[in-house]
């Protein structure tokens, strides 16, 4: 084994051979030639000579190969990591073995969006069906879309899949539809408004920003979602120049579906990536782009597909000031329409992963998903509240996946 300070996730490269050979693998461990520690775990390098490591809350200090001794005798994959890895490139990369490409090599998404997945992308990754890996799935169905972090995960890890992806939020799907459709004009739109911005100062710049939201809301009223023109090449371009310097990159409207988020007085907001979007764009070309309730994804399901499901949260505590993606909501009664939606899936043979908020960091005694998904696998996952924009209320609270299948554990 031997180690190697990698971005901001660590490496470990151990051999299975070695491992098989030493008689402590489980039977049921599957061949995998590396171990990611998010380095916020608590291994930091070198320190003093050593390595500092903390494990069950434990902390230790051991010399590197007891920690590859510690990491077989303990199973360290079943360990739960305190703070996850938010590089979604560095982990792509590790996890693909594809350790000379830039950091700029895979597609990321491309609208910043409350509930983003990309700091439980790791933790997922352990948690997906074992088919993913050996190619027994040849379709992915995302029907709460979002900023999309689990679908270009997921398709760059295990690419070659068809795929379908729905949001009830027709601005995002609108905006998926033009990156996949007309990328370049897009392009070309959204780098005049960078030059135009640039020059800018304040508080030219807020009254840009402004302009453009009013802009946006002003033709809402009259705006035709459902027929794709160029019309729309420009929308998407408001909404992600405005995703892009509002405050805190959130998407909100009001109760007539007005964009109402204020500007955000960020430096450098960096409005045009080109190179992410043409990538993304080259990944959308395979996909199918659906506006709707969930429940219209069900279609597209087959036996040889894997659904993940990320709902909108069931609110931690009546104070939360969030009010959603779109002006409808999401109640307990759409989450017990989702867990029929999630029967159904499983019915079809389909593999099939759920993630939500744990009500249980508020209330204990709440059950409300232990009890509605209590025929499947229900598993506990930590994460770092982002959608509180309030930073003091940012802390560490649990996530549930819920899973229909016992899924791919690289234990050793
Ligand atoms: C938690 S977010 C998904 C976040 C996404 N996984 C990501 O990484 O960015 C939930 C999404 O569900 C959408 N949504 C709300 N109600 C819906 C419904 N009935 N059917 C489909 N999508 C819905 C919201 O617009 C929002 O984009």
């Amino acid at each position: 084994m031997h180690h190697e300070s990698y971005g901001s996730v660590y490496k470990f490269v151990t051999s299975y051979d070695f491992w098989n050979r030493s008689g402590l693998l489980r039977p049921d461990a599957v061949p995998l030639d590396f171990i990611i520690f998010p380095n916020q775990v608590g291994l930091k390098e070198k320190e003093a000579g050593r390595n500092a490591f903390s494990m069950n809350g434990m902390r230790k200090e051991c010399s590197l190969s007891s920690i590859e001794r510690q990491a077989i005798l303990t199973s360290l994959f079943t360990v739960r990591m305190e703070v996850m890895s938010t590089n979604c490139n560095a982990l792509l990369r590790s996890l693909r073995r594809k350790r000379s490409r830039s950091e700029d090599e895979y597609a990321k998404p491309f609208f910043k969006w409350a509930g983003g997945k990309t700091q439980l992308l790791q933790e997922f990754y352990f948690r997906f069906p074992a088919e993913l890996q050996s190619g027994g799935l040849d379709r992915y169905v995302e029907p709460f879309i979002g900023g999309g972090a689990v679908f270009f995960f997921v398709m760059q890890l295990f690419p070659g899949k068809e795929s379908v992806i729905c949001d009830a939020n027709e601005e995002l799907v609108l905006t998926y539809r033009v990156v996949q459709q007309d990328v370049d004009a897009l392009i070309d739109i959204l780098n005049e408004y960078q030059a135009r911005y640039d020059i800018l100062e304040e508080p030219g710049r807020k009254e840009m920003y402004l302009k453009i939201r009013s802009d946006l809301n002003d033709q809402r009223k009259r705006f035709n979602f459902s027929s794709y023109d160029n019309s729309w090449i420009e929308r998407a371009s408001q909404l992600l120049f405005l995703n892009k310097t509002c405050f805190n990159g959130l998407f909100r409207v009001n109760s007539r579906g007005e964009f109402n988020v204020p500007f955000g007085k960020y430096g450098n907001p960096g409005i045009v990536n080109e190179s992410n979007l043409h990538k993304a764009s080259d990944l959308l070309k395979n996909t199918t782009i659906l506006h709707g309730d969930f429940s219209c994804c069900l279609e597209f399901v087959t036996d040889h597909t894997f659904v993940y499901l990320d709902p909108p949260y069931r609110p931690l505590n009546t104070s939360s000031k969030f009010t959603g993606y779109s002006s409808g909501g999401f109640s307990d009664q759409d989450q017990i329409r989702l867990k029929g939606f999630f029967d159904g899936v499983d019915s079809i043979g389909a593999k099939v992963m759920l993630s939500n908020s744990d009500p249980k960091n508020e209330d204990p005694t709440d059950h409300f998903f232990d009890e509605l998904y209590q025929q499947y696998r229900i598993e506990r996952v930590l994460a770092t509240r982002m959608i509180n924009s309030d930073a003091e209320k940012r802390g560490t609270i649990s996530e549930i996946v819920v899973m229909n299948y016992q899924g791919f554990k690289p234990v050793i």
